[in-house]
């Protein structure tokens, strides 16, 4: 099955993607996490792709759109994947479509919008910590560490990400419902498009997105 994860910053798409990864043994690509690699590695595209991310803007479309089709090659013509994040304007979503169909690939079988309250956004994002070794994403209220500084895996230091300051978050709700919220439209046209609460406890979002996916064909 072929798995979109969208929804407003927070609302647990990382989180849940990571689930299916971990449980279902399902490859994840999360535009997010592909980005602050490059990031990371300070290589051009990261280096571009910091100046928007930093400011809560959507990387250009043309930058992400490769990455994304860069990490698709390695997929089988109707294996199962799980897209984080991406697509998130209606070009992107276009172009992948395209190049899906162009490929002789199985299209994208469902889109799942998890929707969650503005205000309870940045509440949320304020106790979001990241490893700034390997990626790891923790919380310190929901998804504890065991030392509050350090990585449970790597042991890497735990940061607060850069664009979770209240100030760019709300940049970023602003940009999610300007550029992303029409994308929901797209996918409602083409009947994929499936609603579910991003402020349950992690458990039951994840019982919830699971008994979804099976009463949409997933075995
Ligand atoms: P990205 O990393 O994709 O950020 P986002 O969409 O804003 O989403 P977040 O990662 O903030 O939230 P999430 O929904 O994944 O929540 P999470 O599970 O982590 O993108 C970052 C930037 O990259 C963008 O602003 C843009 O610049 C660029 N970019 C990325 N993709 C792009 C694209 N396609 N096109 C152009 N630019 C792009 O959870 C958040 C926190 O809450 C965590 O601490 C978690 O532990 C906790 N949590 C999760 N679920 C729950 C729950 N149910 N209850 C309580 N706590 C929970």
């Amino acid at each position: 099955m072929r798995i979109v994860l969208l929804g407003p910053p927070g609302a647990g798409k990382g989180t849940q993607a990571d689930l299916l990864r971990k449980r279902l043994e399902v490859p994840v690509l999360s535009s997010g996490d592909l980005l602050r690699e490059a990031v990371r590695r300070g290589d051009p595209v990261g280096q571009e792709a910091s100046r928007y991310m930093e400011s809560g803007a959507l990387v250009p479309d043309d930058v992400v759109v490769g990455l994304i089709l860069e990490r698709l090659r390695s997929i089988g013509p109707s294996q199962s994947f799980v897209l984080d994040g991406f697509p998130r304007t209606e070009h992107q979503a276009r172009v992948l479509e395209e190049r899906l169909a162009g490929e002789g690939q199985a299209p994208i079988d469902v889109v799942v919008d998890f929707q969650m309250e503005e205000e309870k956004v940045v509440e949320r994002l304020a106790g979001r910590r990241i490893c700034g070794a390997c990626g790891t994403v923790y919380h310190l209220r929901t998804l504890r560490p065991a030392r509050a500084d350090r990585c449970d895996r790597c042991g890497g230091r735990l940061e607060v990400r850069e664009d979770d300051r209240p100030e760019t978050i709300r940049r970023r709700l602003a940009v999610y419902r300007e550029q992303t919220e029409p994308l929901l439209e797209h996918y409602e046209q083409q009947g994929k498009l499936r609603r579910l609460s991003g402020e349950m406890e992690i458990e039951a979002q994840y019982q919830a997105l699971i008994d979804l996916l099976h009463r949409e064909g997933l075995r």
